[in-house]
């Protein structure tokens, strides 16, 4: 069953750039800065994977043309990891090679723990040749994590540390949510001390409360370290951070193949899902 985009709209700002950016400058204008996500994963077939390279290239050279503040995020199997890894790095190194020409940031988000090692071992590759303009994400709930956040730490890697959105079995991930809070807390510390500009991504006040005291109680600047958070969600608390001096930046998505991700937006919080019933119930 193909379900109507409209359900999406509020967690998905459109389904072409175009369509997207009147949201990205209206946030810009607020003082958040955007990090875009052309949605889709899992690619299956070299055709798409190409396409998918050239889209985020004109991408890129469009938003440093019309001088927007973003970067962008990309999930590698939407690269072909899922075909072969060689193939989906040199996807990425050449997204990168005009990150750099054009001084712009890809994130390589983190996905399900199938692709964990890969990711790391393609980001540290990029990373090596192409330094400040690539990053990475760590999941908190993964047990890996205290491990990855070491050596990636030490590299002095641009980390984004968030929870972690896939259902991951027990021995590989944290189950509860106050262990994941407290592994969240630990390793937000660790980023804080070791590198120069983390970036925090969670809704939840608890941790953003958290990282606000910390930084506070250590004299860690506010221009030493970001918060992020999606589109659609908290935007309000976004402008109060920023008001407040903090960096803000929101993460938007767009695209016509949102449905896994407006997917995982629904399994997170109930909220999200009593705000799609209530759009279909306007209808
Ligand atoms: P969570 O959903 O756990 O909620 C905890 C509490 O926060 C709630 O009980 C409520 O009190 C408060 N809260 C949450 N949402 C709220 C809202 N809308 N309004 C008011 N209160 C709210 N995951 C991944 O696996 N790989 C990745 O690369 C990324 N990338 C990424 C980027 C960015 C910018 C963000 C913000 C998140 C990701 N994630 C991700 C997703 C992440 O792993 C996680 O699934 C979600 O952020 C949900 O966890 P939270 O900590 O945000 O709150």
């Amino acid at each position: 069953m193909k379900l109507p985009f409209f359900l999406a709209r509020r967690f998905v700002a459109g389904k072409t750039f175009d369509e997207t950016i009147p949201k990205i400058k209206d946030l810009n204008d607020k003082g958040i800065k955007v990090t875009l996500d052309l949605l889709g994963e899992n690619v299956k077939k070299k055709t798409t994977a190409d396409d998918t390279v050239e889209i985020y290239r004109q991408l890129l050279q469009e938003i440093h043309n019309a001088g927007l503040k973003s970067t962008i995020s990309i999930k590698l199997t939407m690269l072909g990891m899922d075909i072969d890894e060689e193939y989906c790095k040199n996807n990425v190194f050449k997204l990168l090679d005009l990150a750099k020409e054009l001084n712009s940031f890809v994130r390589i988000d983190m996905e399900g723990s199938d692709y964990t090692q890969r990711t790391i071992d393609i980001f540290k590759d990029a990373f090596e040749k192409y330094g400040k303009h690539v990053g990475i994400v760590l999941q908190a709930y993964l047990h890996r994590t205290k491990e990855d956040i070491e050596e990636l730490t030490d590299l002095e890697a641009d980390i984004r540390l968030c929870k972690g959105a896939y259902k991951e079995p027990k021995l590989i991930a944290l189950q509860d949510m106050a262990d994941i809070r407290e592994a969240f807390k630990n390793y937000s510390k660790v980023l804080l001390e070791k590198t120069d500009f983390p970036r925090i991504a969670t809704h939840d006040e608890e941790l953003v409360d958290f990282v606000k005291n910390y930084t506070d109680k250590n004299n860690i600047n506010k221009d030493r370290f970001e918060f992020q958070m999606l589109y659609g969600l908290r935007q309000e608390t976004m402008e109060n951070l920023t008001k407040n001096g903090f960096n803000a930046r929101i993460y938007v998505p767009f695209g016509t193949m949102w449905f896994p991700y407006f997917k995982r937006r629904l399994m997170e919080r109930k909220e999200n899902i009593f705000f799609v019933l209530k759009t279909l119930l306007k209808k």
